[in-house]
């Protein structure tokens, strides 16, 4: 094992480096206007109830409808959509239809009027749980209350973002070969 020769670092880039991931598409819907944002920013915070945090900021049109509606659709894109997460992400909807414009096939949810992504292998129908720290953080605290994954997708390769126009691609695996997870670790 390597000791590294760490340096001073920029505290406002260590997101470089801890970005979560990964990269989501955000579909939201109030009244007659839909929309799309990407996300990089989310976290889980429980299983049961399922509960994600995402940081949505306030000049986004998706925080609008988000906060408006209380629901929203985690959708996830394989490496295959990058040039839509990038338009999706650098466009905002009140200015254009980002479905039309990125040739994205909006589907119906069971649960929630925001529409599923088609061409994304798991969507997940989200309900607003908690907004107390949407005022002064952006952040939304929702929980799953529906998914949908592609069974031929296990565990496809995912974009992530570590800013400055740079995604990295997940995708190999590595098993605990040597099996030191004990059985309750295994969450
Ligand atoms: C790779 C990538 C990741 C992004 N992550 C976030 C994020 O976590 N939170 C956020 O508020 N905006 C994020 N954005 C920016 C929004 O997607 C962008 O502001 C978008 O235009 C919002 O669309 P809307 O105004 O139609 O809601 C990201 C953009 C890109 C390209």
């Amino acid at each position: 094992m390597a000791i590294y020769n760490k340096q001073n670092f920029p505290v406002e880039k260590v997101r470089k480096y801890l970005e979560p991931g990964p990269v989501v598409l955000v579909t939201s819907q109030w009244e007659n206007q839909t929309d799309i944002m990407t996300l990089g920013w989310h976290t889980i915070l429980e299983f049961s109830p399922s509960l994600l945090g995402c940081m949505i900021a306030s000049m986004n049109v998706s925080h609008e409808l988000i906060r408006n509606s209380g629901e929203c659709v985690i959708n996830i894109p394989g490496v295959d959509l990058i040039d839509q997460v990038v338009a999706i992400g650098n466009s905002h909807g009140d200015e254009t239809d980002k479905f039309v414009v990125n040739q994205l096939t909006a589907q119906p949810g069971d649960v929630v009027k925001a529409p599923l992504i088609g061409e994304c292998f798991a969507s997940f129908e989200c309900r607003l749980h908690d907004g107390a720290l949407v005022d002064n953080y952006n952040f939304f605290i929702f929980e799953v209350v529906k998914a949908h994954v592609d069974p031929q997708q296990e565990r496809p390769a995912t974009l992530h973002y570590t800013g400055e126009g740079i995604f990295r691609v997940m995708g190999e695996q590595i098993l605990d070969q040597h099996q030191k997870f004990k059985p309750e670790m295994l969450i």
